[in-house]
């Protein structure tokens, strides 16, 4: 299996590798492909290319950029990801990280989906830092990540590539619970990083309902 990952960040890198451990074929997309290929040069399955290349490579695709370059850069690769799944990863964080710049009855997910309405956006991996995602047993407990969408097909995609990664996923059902999901990972960052907190603790969802899908 091969998926394509937009941007050679820390959340990007997190997920890449952990695919990459489990089989994946992972290209990178990266504004500067030669400069950060030797970054991965480790991984015999990981291939750094321009994002358009990257988008063209696969039929899945991770979006880890920032929120803020989200938009414009997907609406330049448009014709490059007709008919794909799009993974969406970005929170819309303000610059301070103090707040989400979208939310409330929209979402970065559902903004993505509305641009590319000829692909399936799922939203994913968002709600966990790249620095806790390497060991996905937080403390003996089996870390979610949830994901929603409104394709099944992307949802089919979310939860193989969370399952790759040894997470738990779990169906946040429709995308417009984006809103929602985007803000668990802001509740985390507020109670982490400006209630001091601090990073080692994580968010799940507890459910013993069989109406809703694992
Ligand atoms: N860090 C986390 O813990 C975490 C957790 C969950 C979700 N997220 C989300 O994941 C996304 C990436 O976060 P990150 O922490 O990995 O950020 P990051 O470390 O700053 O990396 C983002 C990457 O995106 C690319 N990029 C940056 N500016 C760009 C632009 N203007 N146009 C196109 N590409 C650009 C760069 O890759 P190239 O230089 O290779 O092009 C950069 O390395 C964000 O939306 C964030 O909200 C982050």
């Amino acid at each position: 299996m091969k998926v394509s990952i937009l941007g050679t960040g820390k959340m990007g890198s997190a997920v890449g590798r952990r695919l990459a451990a489990a089989g994946y074929q992972v290209v990178f997309g990266s504004r500067n492909p030669e400069l950060n290929a030797s970054r991965f040069a480790d991984l015999p399955n990981v291939k750094v290319m321009s994002n358009e290349d990257a988008a063209d490579a696969s039929k899945v695709i991770l979006v880890a950029v920032p929120w803020a370059a989200a938009l414009d850069m997907l609406s330049s690769l448009n014709s490059h990801v007709f008919g794909k799944v799009i993974v969406d990863m970005t929170n819309p964080l303000s610059p301070d990280i103090s707040h989400l710049t979208v939310g409330g009855d929209d979402s970065a997910a559902e903004r993505l989906a509305s641009h590319m309405q000829q692909a399936r956006v799922v939203k994913a991996f968002n709600m966990i830092t790249a620095d806790n995602f390497p060991n996905p047993d937080f403390y003996g407990e089996p870390a979610q990540i949830m994901y929603c969408s409104d394709h099944d097909s992307a949802k089919d995609v979310a939860r193989s590539l969370i399952e790759a990664t040894g997470y738990v996923p779990k169906d946040c059902g429709a995308l417009s619970n984006a809103r929602y999901v985007e803000g668990v990972a802001m509740l985390w960052l507020q109670l982490a990083f400006w209630e001091d907190k601090g990073t080692a603790w994580g968010i799940k969802i507890i459910d013993n309902s069989s109406a809703v899908a694992g």
